[in-house]
């Protein structure tokens, strides 16, 4: 394992004046999910076939790329997203970052790139959001999302791997991820554009399955959707995952996703929701579900470390749309969504071990 070099260099003094109580002087009652630059980035560099080494923290701000870089020719580029959350007792804590750091890791293979190691990654995430404690939401009102990012920042004319890399982290205050709020998404299940393919890398976080998915998106958005439901590429047949989250449908008491095989992202929510489900002695099932099966669903949900676990109100498909109950306050997207932040805030027992404290 490579050592951690890292070092804090608190020391650097941040941009912008301290509100009251030692809180950035923004507004949290109006935070979306938009980027508020904060005081510093993470930012480690390392060679081809060498490890990272001698990471640190640095003023926020932009980056100096060769134009021939091979995140900019060739989408050699990976990112993770996590939060920071501030609870009430004061303590700032982290949902599961060895999970975000595995993830890199697996990425990172599929991308021919060389990854932090797991202590390195965490050891960085946690600098970063100490370094920008002012910029973590008070209790209840959002969190300080944190974006790792893994660059192949060598310069490459033809395709090949960069023959340097950089492992960069920034954070930013956020709330909802989506203008809807908490209130139940409008679901376009797209049939034209695919989000992935068998052997490609929607599996892993690479930053390529993110730009194909904007056209979707934006002609989703404008027919007054919330979001894309995406089709496995191919059959057409089975539901695969949201733009930015993994989806969830609910029939009696069993609780059924698409299975990660590859075309879908391992969320981490995804699989701390499937625990909780069980928890709750739920029955739930990872297969394939066929689009036909959401009209039968008596509920359905998404989850992502962005979007947390929503609810779904509705899903159209071929100009067909069902809609779900989303008021009541026993559903079992509420329920589950209820525990999960316990977990977070420290309300109940974390008795597998999933938060973990930086102050
Ligand atoms: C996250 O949930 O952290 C994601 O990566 C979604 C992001 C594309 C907004």
């Amino acid at each position: 394992m490579a050592a951690i070099s890292s070092s804090i260099s608190l020391s650097l003094s941040p941009t912008n004046g301290h509100g009251e109580n030692g809180y950035a002087e923004i507004d949290w009652d109006s935070l979306g999910f938009g980027l508020t630059p904060t005081d510093y980035m993470y930012k480690m560099k390392c060679f081809e076939n060498e490890e990272f080494t001698e990471g640190q923290l640095i003023p926020f701000g932009n980056i100096e790329l060769s134009p021939a870089a091979t995140v900019l020719n060739y989408g050699q580029g990976l990112f993770e997203g996590m939060k920071a959350i501030r609870r009430e007792n004061g303590k700032l804590v982290l949902f599961r970052p060895d999970e975000n750091a595995l993830r890199m890791q697996i990425g990172a293979e599929r991308m021919c790139m060389p990854s932090p190691s797991v202590d390195q990654f965490i050891d960085a995430v946690k600098q970063t959001a100490l370094a920008n404690k002012r910029w973590i939401p008070p209790p209840g009102k959002g969190s300080l999302y944190i974006r790792p990012l893994l660059l192949g920042t060598g310069a490459a004319l033809g395709v090949s791997a960069a023959p340097e890399y950089t492992f960069l982290i920034y954070a930013s205050p956020v709330r909802n991820y989506f203008k809807e709020g908490t209130a139940a998404l409008n679901l376009y299940v797209e049939d034209q554009f695919d989000r992935a393919s068998r052997g490609g890398v929607g599996g892993v976080k690479s930053i390529s399955n993110y730009a194909r998915g904007l056209k979707p998106l934006a002609r989703a958005k404008a027919r007054g959707f919330s979001d894309v439901l995406y089709l496995d590429s191919v059959n057409g047949k089975y539901i695969e995952e949201v733009s930015t989250c993994n989806i969830f449908i609910v029939k009696e008491k069993t609780i059924s996703t698409p299975p990660t095989k590859g075309t879908i992202l391992p969320g981490v929510t995804r699989k701390s929701i499937i625990d909780v489900a069980r928890d709750h002695g739920f029955e739930v099932e990872e297969r394939q579900i066929a689009v036909e099966e959401l009209l039968e669903a008596d509920e359905a949900f998404c989850t992502g470390t962005a979007v947390v676990v929503v609810p779904v109100g509705s899903i159209t498909y071929q100009g067909k749309r069902v809609e779900y109950h989303t008021t009541d306050a026993n559903s079992v997207c509420k329920k589950l969504l209820s525990t999960y932040a316990a977990i977070q805030n420290g309300q109940i027992e974390d008795k597998r071990g999933w938060m973990v404290e930086i102050n």
